[in-house]
């Protein structure tokens, strides 16, 4: 028999893609954020989109523009990301490559924060954020696919499969971001795939690339059931 493999093997699938950082407001002109573009995040909504996908993509604040294809909804911090995200399950996947801020600032003042001559400068009380891989994977309304990134600048491996376990996570995309390998903010990626598998090592990509691939890999397990 000759089967003429589909063109859009995930038409059906809907699939909730997070990208972008967030920003903790600090005051109400100042925040707390990292380098994440969200190069990676958004041509994974465009790659799986392209493979026939129902994609949403929840994106913090960037300066690249939306992806056509994906659905996409803007939030600014990390407590609506998750909102955001928890407002669109059920689904059949969830890829979470935003940078989230793992903290915010414990009290977000209403008015700007103003230099006094002869006064010490303000500190900041951090309180942690909710992780939000963590809670789809443990979710009453998993996705049937989880997948999460590792940014790591040390233990890359190590770090990855203690975050599959953690979250919960089919697999986990683990990448080197220490500022030499100008991954974090730039347009090239070189990634390891991390699942109870095993690690697989992809070659230095362009995200455009890592994303086409990391699709195929998706419609692989709905298709195939290939984990
Ligand atoms: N993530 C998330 N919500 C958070 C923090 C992280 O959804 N509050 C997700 C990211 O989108 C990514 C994965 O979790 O898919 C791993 O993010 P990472 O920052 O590497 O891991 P952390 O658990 O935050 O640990 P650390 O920053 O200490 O390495
Ligand atoms: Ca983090």
């Amino acid at each position: 028999v000759h089967l003429t493999p589909s063109a859009q093997p995930l038409r059906g699938k809907k699939i909730i893609v997070t990208s972008g950082p967030t920003h903790e407001p600090i005051d109400p002109v100042r925040y707390l954020a990292n380098r994440s573009s969200g190069r990676q995040g958004h041509a994974i909504a465009e790659a799986l989109s392209k493979l026939g996908a129902d994609v949403v993509l929840i994106r913090g604040p960037v300066a690249i523009p939306d992806p056509v294809g994906p659905k996409t909804i803007q939030v600014e911090t990390a407590r609506q990301m998750l909102a955001a995200v928890e407002a669109q399950l059920p689904s059949d996947a969830a890829i979470m490559v935003a940078a989230v801020a793992d903290w915010r600032p414990e009290s977000e003042g209403g008015e700007k924060i103003k230099k006094k001559v002869g006064e010490s400068t303000p500190s900041f009380a951090l309180i942690e954020n909710p992780d939000i891989l963590r809670t789809v994977g443990h979710h009453r309304q998993r996705p049937a696919l989880v997948i999460g990134f590792a940014a790591e600048t040390q233990n890359l491996i190590d770090n990855a499969q203690a975050k599959l376990a953690r979250k919960g996570a089919d697999f986990i995309v683990a990448n080197d971001v220490s500022t030499e390998t100008g991954i974090m903010g730039g347009t090239r990626n070189q990634v390891r795939l991390v699942s109870k598998a095993g690690v697989e090592e992809w070659p230095e990509l362009d995200k455009t690339q890592v994303a086409e691939r990391l699709a195929r890999r998706v419609a692989d397990f709905f298709v195939n059931e290939i984990i």
